[in-house]
């Protein structure tokens, strides 16, 4: 087992889930495995039915609901968002299926320390339906993408990505599986590039 807790700083991190929260198990996982030089100050979620709250919790970590459908203004939500973000100081936010759209607000003000993974070779297939669109359009291969969040949805500067075949037989829910299964290695990959400071923009 690698065990890089002694290289360096730990990098403090807040995960934003919606549901299942299966990337959110990976990063959990990597970091006691010592693989990812990093804590997990907290699990934010907008949904209180989130599995992912579960495995917080499991886990020993700080876990924060905050429903949206009480806010009727995106940024108004996002204010409230960066208060919970900001009493814990993160260095790194983790958006783990959060299924929300970040204002501009939001995005700006954390810019450079927002990651996101999405189930797509992006460029290709910003948005949602990923796989569907994929095997629509006769695609031979797919994949995920971790890459940091700018105010363009799915659009920002790329860390990682990892490919998978489709095949013949592969529809909507094996597709999800194999692209899964690769978003449980690259996440933690992506983040443990940023801790070892080979994330920049320039
Ligand atoms: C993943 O497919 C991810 O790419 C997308 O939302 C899904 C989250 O899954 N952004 P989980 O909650 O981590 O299991």
């Amino acid at each position: 087992m690698t065990n890089n807790r002694n290289q360096g700083k730990v990098l403090t991190l807040v995960v934003l889930i919606s549901g299942s929260g299966s990337n959110l198990q990976s990063i959990i996982d990597a970091i006691a495995a010592g693989t990812v030089n990093a804590r997990i100050a907290a699990v934010i979620s907008n949904r209180t039915d989130a599995y992912g709250l579960e495995r917080a919790a499991n886990a020993g970590i700080e876990t924060i609901v905050e429903p949206h459908q009480q806010y009727s203004d995106r940024k108004q939500y996002d204010q409230v968002l960066a208060r919970h973000v900001d009493s814990f100081s993160p260095e790194l936010i983790i958006l783990a299926g959060f299924m929300r759209i970040l204002s501009p607000w939001f995005v700006t003000r954390y810019s450079g320390k927002i990651l996101n993974i999405h189930p797509s070779l992006l460029p290709k297939y910003k948005g949602t339906n990923t796989h569907q669109r994929v095997i629509d359009a006769g695609e031979t291969e797919h994949g995920a993408s971790v890459h940091l969040v700018t105010e363009q949805l799915d659009g920002g500067p790329i860390v990682i990505q990892a490919r998978v075949p489709v095949e013949r037989d592969d529809d909507v829910e094996s597709l999800r599986k194999k692209v899964l299964e690769q978003e449980h290695l690259i996440y933690p990959e992506a983040i443990k590039l940023f801790a070892q400071g080979r994330v920049r923009t320039e």
